[in-house]
């Protein structure tokens, strides 16, 4: 039986262990080029290496202006961006952990300032997420209404995930994830809370998801067999989504997959702010775990949310999942895999505990604090970084 220490092979490719690092919004790449840095690589750089995670999924990254929704977030679609982002995998590699590109639109989690044109953002359906962006300046401002896409708008939109691919190849990654998850473009068009079409993206279930499975069709015509992850949030709330069968959706994407020769299914479970609204349960909420999207395919999975290095072993042990993405204990404990390794050898490890001020930037202080600036307690004196 596999555990987080066993290697996992993906194709031709080979990770040292089944820790992963989940993608995580970190708001360090300020205007005007929105790049990584040497900063940037030396955080990534310290989450790799035999005393971090075998492969790395990068921070959500936009594939074109239009697609951003937040300060200070990365893209990938200029040459700029392409010259950061091969600072980051080339310390990555150099450390011999793997590292894949979360290509991010965020559809209409924006608002007019972040559209080059000065237009509202678009969407699947003229439907306005509740709450407040906010803007490059740190003020805010509640979510417009946005327009819904046209077929040329999905036409032009594709094109720019296809360039934002070619991009992390020349960028030297190994591979790319499909932000398909927490309410973000492709999601829009997903679940039935937002997509209110009534054309061939609208409607039935495969209608809904022709445009997240066209996309993911084209990045593996981009990059290949074996080169390109989804990750998915069928019981996820957060972006105000809703889906009246997530079991049917869900299980109709997964099983529709099966005919692309995928790296990786990335499954997240419930977070607890899809389970309770502050201590009371939301009512009628039926979180899918995992394990009910094992049996309908045929891809390595990963999963995350929330888990605990036992809990992490538990469902390897099970079957249930093939690697486990941890996302918060990585901010705070550069050498998580150490500190687990510990754990399983019977050591009483305590995980630090990261300060959500400075989980984005500008929260207090510089960037490299609570980015760069979290010790690794554990790292094995042989494991050296070059960043
Ligand atoms: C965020 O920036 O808050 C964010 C980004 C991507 C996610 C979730 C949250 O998938």
């Amino acid at each position: 039986m596999p555990d987080l220490f066993s290697p996992l092979k993906i194709g031709l490719l080979t990770t040292r262990n089944r820790v992963v690092m989940a993608p995580m919004t970190r708001c360090r790449a300020p205007a005007p080029v929105q790049s990584p840095g040497r900063i940037n690589a030396e955080y990534y750089a310290q989450r790799s290496g035999d005393d971090g995670a075998g492969l790395i999924v990068s921070e959500a990254t936009q594939v074109s202006p239009a697609g951003r929704g937040y300060p200070n977030t990365p893209g990938l679609h200029s040459e700029e961006q392409v010259a950061g982002w091969k600072l980051v995998t080339e310390a990555v590699h150099a450390r011999g952990s793997l590292i894949f590109a979360q290509l991010w639109h965020v559809g209409r989690v924006s608002h007019e300032v972040y559209q080059p044109d000065g237009r509202a953002p678009m969407s699947s359906s003229p439907s306005a997420k509740s709450g407040e962006c906010v803007l490059p300046d740190g003020t805010k401002a509640p979510y417009p209404t946005p327009r819904a896409m046209t077929v040329e708008d999905i036409r032009e939109v594709t094109e720019q995930y296809r360039h934002a691919a070619n991009n992390a190849r020349a960028a030297g990654f190994d591979g790319v994830e499909l932000h398909g998850a927490n309410g973000y473009l492709p999601d829009q068009f997903t679940r039935d809370g937002v997509n209110r079409r009534t054309d061939q993206y609208g409607g039935s279930i495969e209608n809904r998801i022709r445009f997240i499975f066209d996309l993911t069709r084209m990045l593996v015509d981009v990059w290949g067999a074996d080169r390109v992850g989804v990750r998915l949030s069928p019981s996820g709330a957060f972006g105000d989504m809703i889906d009246s069968d997530p079991k049917a959706t869900f299980g109709h994407l997964v099983q529709k997959y099966n005919q692309l020769p995928l790296a990786y299914l990335h499954i997240m479970e419930a977070m607890e702010g899809d389970i309770r609204r502050g201590k009371e349960l939301v009512p009628g909420y039926e979180p899918i775990p995992v394990s009910h999207f094992r049996p309908l395919t045929r891809h390595t999975l990963i999963t995350n949310a929330g888990f605990t290095f036992e809990k992490g072993q538990e469902y390897l042990h099970r079957g249930w999942a093939d690697a486990i993405a941890f996302g918060i204990p990585f901010i705070s404990n550069p050498d998580l895999t150490a500190r687990f390794r510990a754990m399983a050898s019977g050591t009483p490890v305590e995980l630090a505990p990261g300060d959500p001020a400075t989980f984005y930037w500008p929260g207090v202080g510089p960037m490299e604090v609570g980015y760069t600036s979290y010790p690794a307690m554990m790292r094995a004196e042989t494991d050296v970084i070059h960043a």
